[in-house]
């Protein structure tokens, strides 16, 4: 069964440019529900350590120094199928492949400065929002509220 969240990262670029809000705007419309989100800069040890599966790739160091540039937000994106959703909302990861209408159409400035992350697979949605997000900083819709 597919899961219910996803995590994403608004980068430096867009958040520079003013682009939180129509970018949350656009994941509210979507039908998402945000159930956990927070504006933070991202150290270089943080970012050497979430973005480890690239380490060799040749974009690595850049993409380190671009995302510890300034503040980022990161977010929980709840509703039922999400990663696939919400790459579906995003997408190419080159904002010039991406699809009339997406975020990254939209907002993306290049395939580096490309608006914002999604979570490849329910596996790696778990990773990375554990990485950024302790429970107590969690509040699912698909969980029982206490208020
Ligand atoms: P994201 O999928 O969020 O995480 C890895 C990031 O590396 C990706 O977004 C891009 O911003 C960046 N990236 C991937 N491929 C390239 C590339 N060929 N050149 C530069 N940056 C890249």
């Amino acid at each position: 069964m597919a899961g219910t969240y996803t995590f994403t990262i608004i980068k430096p670029g867009a958040v520079n440019n003013e682009h939180i809000g129509p970018i949350l705007n656009k994941i509210n419309n979507s039908g998402f529900h945000i159930s956990a989100m927070k504006l933070i800069k991202l150290r270089t040890a943080q970012a050497k350590k979430f973005y480890e599966v690239h380490r060799d790739k040749p974009f690595y160091n850049d993409l380190i120094e671009f995302m510890t540039s300034g503040p980022i937000v990161v977010a929980i994106l709840e509703k039922e199928n999400a990663v696939e959703e919400y790459r579906k909302i995003i997408g190419a990861t080159d904002p010039e492949k991406a699809e009339e209408g997406t975020i990254r159409k939209l907002f993306a400035q290049s395939m580096q400065k490309n608006a914002v992350h999604g979570s490849d697979s329910d596996e790696n949605a778990k990773i990375e929002s554990d990485f950024f997000f302790s429970n107590s900083e969690r509040f699912s819709i698909f969980e029982e509220r206490d208020f």
